[in-house]
């Protein structure tokens, strides 16, 4: 009973915003609202390629440049003339062997698809996500999501459902949940210029697997003066904690005396350390690296360190992959413009 004479006052819960329900995931983007959905690969920002206003929204909540186009996530090879033209015989080959899967592919786009989600460029980028409750979701939808990773613009991308509302737990109302991405790192992306395959941004799907479908591919070197692909931001991926990479970290971290170091390695060399160390994994396998890169580089993020010293990857398979991510997580300053964003 409440002894004095009025109501008491009611603070309205918030509704939880992490949910599995992906009908709700569905009404709120069939309303033009923005939903963090999982992927095999990251988290995303996705939005019905059709609320030309939820698109926006996307950039507002990422804080993206509107100069740098979105993937298109799709269900199904069928579905690709929806939002293509002109696709050339080779996309199918890799239609066929990778999707669903993390490969995104660059066509001709299809004239009603919305300037803003290619960034007024004639090509679109596409892919069919392999993950079951966002494969459900694109078809309960039924269109199309347009999503970036969910992660503010050129910070760490999110693996699980939990480091999307570390980030946006006050922009979304839903954070759909799919469990821990199962490969951790994003898509490759490839283009096609004049029948070859041209590699842009490296990712789960690694060169040695692109060749074995289609013979030599083309990978654009972005250190040199060509026109760069989006995604390919020199700094991008990044700690907040200043990072470092070495071929042997600990030796490193001892030649720095009095600063707090957190240490993230490949595989774990049995000898004990000073540091605290995140392991990738435990028997060099890189697959399993790559699922746990970013968890890692979230949590030794938050904990306060000095610097943070990556060990560098074999450089071979996702393990150049890996290095790509952690060479940009790296560096020191966003340099980009405009012009030298896309492809
Ligand atoms: O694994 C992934 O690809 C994840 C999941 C959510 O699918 N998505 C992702 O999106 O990594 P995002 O926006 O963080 O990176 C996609 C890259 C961007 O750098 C963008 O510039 C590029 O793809 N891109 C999108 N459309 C393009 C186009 N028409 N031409 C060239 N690059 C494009
Ligand atoms: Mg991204």
């Amino acid at each position: 009973m409440n002894h004095l004479n009025f109501a008491p006052i009611v603070i309205p819960r918030k509704t939880k915003v992490i949910t599995t329900s992906i009908k709700k995931a569905a009404f709120y983007l069939s309303k033009g609202e923005v939903v963090a959905i999982p992927t095999e690969t990251v988290y995303g920002l996705a939005a019905n390629i059709y609320h030309e206003n939820a698109l926006h929204k996307i950039f507002e909540i990422k804080e993206r440049p509107f100069y740098n186009p979105l993937i298109v996530h799709i269900d199904a090879i069928e579905s690709l003339s929806k939002v293509a033209i002109n696709i050339p015989e080779k996309a199918y080959v890799l239609a066929r062997h990778f999707w669903p899967g993390p490969l995104t592919m660059i066509f001709e786009k299809k004239a009603s698809v919305s300037n803003v989600i290619t960034a007024n460029k004639n090509t679109v980028a596409v892919r069919i996500p392999n993950h079951p409750v966002t494969l459900e979701l694109i078809r309960k939808v039924g269109a199309p999501l347009a999503a970036p990773s969910a992660n503010p613009f050129g910070s760490i991308s999110p693996t699980s459902a939990k480091h999307v509302e570390n980030y946006f737990k006050n922009k979304l109302d839903v954070i759909l949940d799919g469990g821990p991405a199962a490969k951790g790192i994003e898509s490759t992306i490839v283009g096609f210029k004049k029948g070859q395959v041209i590699v842009y941004r490296l990712g789960s799907v690694s060169i040695e697997m692109l060749e074995s479908v289609v013979g030599k591919v083309k990978v654009i070197k972005h250190s040199t003066k060509d026109p760069i692909a989006p995604g390919m931001l020199q700094k991008h991926y990044a700690p907040k904690t200043p990072m470092i990479m070495s071929k042997n970290p600990l030796r490193t971290a001892s030649n720095l005396l009095g600063k707090n170091i957190g240490l993230l390695v490949f595989i774990q060399t049995g000898a004990t350390s000073d540091y605290y160390t995140e392991v990738l994994s435990c028997n060099g396998d890189f697959e399993e690296a790559a699922k746990n890169l970013y968890a890692s580089m979230h949590k030794l993020d938050s904990m306060g360190f000095d610097l943070l010293i990556a060990q560098e990857f074999p450089n071979a398979g996702v393990g150049k992959s890996i290095n790509d991510r952690l060479a940009r997580a790296c560096k020191k300053d966003t340099n980009f413009t405009p012009n030298n964003i896309f492809i």
